[in-house]
């Protein structure tokens, strides 16, 4: 089944944060302190998703990514994996992970048949790591990376790029495809911080991020990007693996934008720069049966902004964004 939105853009891809928590505090997503937890009675339950990840699928969701905070923070999640792939209509699970706890879970992440895992390392460097997660948590990332190698899982490495912190990654975490089939991610800086911090104008954009890395690799050379992808994708001749940049900030996405977010409290949202359009766990707890609900959930999609890129541009002018990426789900 296929589901369009009122601007005709097909939504297949559904990213859910399971939790908002996070053992890590990356400073450009949360501040040194963490950001207020949701306390556990305001997480949707494993029930609750499945269900809701049910209907979705009914209406034409085949892709699920699971996001946080931290996915893996959340106990027993690979129950709620578990039953998720299973759901008909699913075609693909994903993960998006720190890495600090998932080494534990990959061979059954493997035998389930996860589709893909995203990694977040901005850094080869345990010091920098340090410096920018404020935690020392490097060599149990480093084991997620390899092992997920070993088991040939689909990874990619999302690495953020921030002026003055890792720009001397770049090449290094590149020099990580020669000989693996891995594909890393250089992503431009956003204003999801949870501080309210906000800035008009970006360093390193991507254009800037490209031109870096073809200075120190002349050979660098286009190849195709997938349908719906978010990164600029290339490769350098005789390396395994692929480089991409993910143009978050200064590019829109809107024009093909086929995902919806579930954040961890379960609210929907149907771009990433909107409030929330509906109270998804509200609805769960009510008396409504499924039908009703998937009215509702269909109503949302036929009322989506077209361009919530353009909205919030003009928006950052005056309001600061005082979200959290790990609220959110990326
Ligand atoms: P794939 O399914 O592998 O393409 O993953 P993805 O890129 O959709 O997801 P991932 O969780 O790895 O996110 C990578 C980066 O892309 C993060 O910084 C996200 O915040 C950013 N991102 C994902 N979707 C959007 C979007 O719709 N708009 C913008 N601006 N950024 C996005
Ligand atoms: N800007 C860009 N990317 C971010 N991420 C988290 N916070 C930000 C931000 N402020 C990325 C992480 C993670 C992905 C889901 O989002 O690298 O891999
Ligand atoms: Fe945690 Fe990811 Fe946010 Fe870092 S970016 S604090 S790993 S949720």
């Amino acid at each position: 089944m296929n589901l369009f939105d009122n601007h005709n853009r097909p939504i297949n891809y559904l990213r859910l944060a399971v939790t908002d928590r996070c053992n890590l505090r990356c400073f450009y997503c949360m501040p040194e302190e963490g950001i207020h937890y949701l306390p556990k009675k305001e997480l949707l339950t494993f029930e609750e998703i499945y269900r809701l990840v049910s209907m979705l699928a009914t209406m034409g969701i085949s892709k699920v990514r699971l996001t946080g905070g931290e996915p893996f923070v959340r106990t027993d999640l690979m129950k709620l994996i578990r039953s998720i792939v299973e759901i008909p209509g699913i075609k693909d699970l994903h993960l998006t992970t720190n890495g600090v706890l998932t080494s534990t879970f990959i061979p059954e992440l493997k035998k389930i048949g996860i589709a893909s895992v995203n990694l977040s390392l901005d850094t080869v460097d345990k010091q920098r790591f340090k410096a920018i997660t404020r935690r020392d948590e490097f060599e149990p990332v480093m084991k997620t990376l390899n092992l997920l190698l070993e088991n040939e899982i689909p990874v990619k490495i999302n690495a953020v790029v921030m002026d003055g912190k890792n720009i001397d990654d770049i090449i290094p975490l590149i020099e990580l495809t020669r000989n693996n089939k891995v594909d890393v991610r250089f992503i431009e800086e956003m204003p999801f911080n949870g501080e309210g911090n906000h800035y008009t104008s970006l360093t390193w954009t991507y254009k800037k991020i490209i031109s870096y890395i073809q200075e120190h690799y002349p050979a660098l050379h286009k190849i195709p990007d997938p349908d719906y992808s978010t990164s600029y994708n290339y490769s350098i001749p005789g390396y395994q693996g692929s480089i991409g940049v993910i143009a978050a900030f200064s590019r829109t996405f809107c024009g093909t934008c086929n995902r919806i977010r579930v954040t961890a409290q379960g609210v929907l949202k149907t771009c990433l720069y909107d409030d929330g359009v509906l109270d998804i766990k509200t609805l769960l707890r009510s008396s409504l049966e499924d039908e009703a609900i998937k009215e509702k959930l269909l109503h949302a999609f036929r009322h989506r902004v077209k361009d919530g890129f353009e909205a919030e541009k003009k928006r950052s002018d005056h309001l600061p964004v005082h979200e959290s990426m790990s609220t959110i789900g990326g």
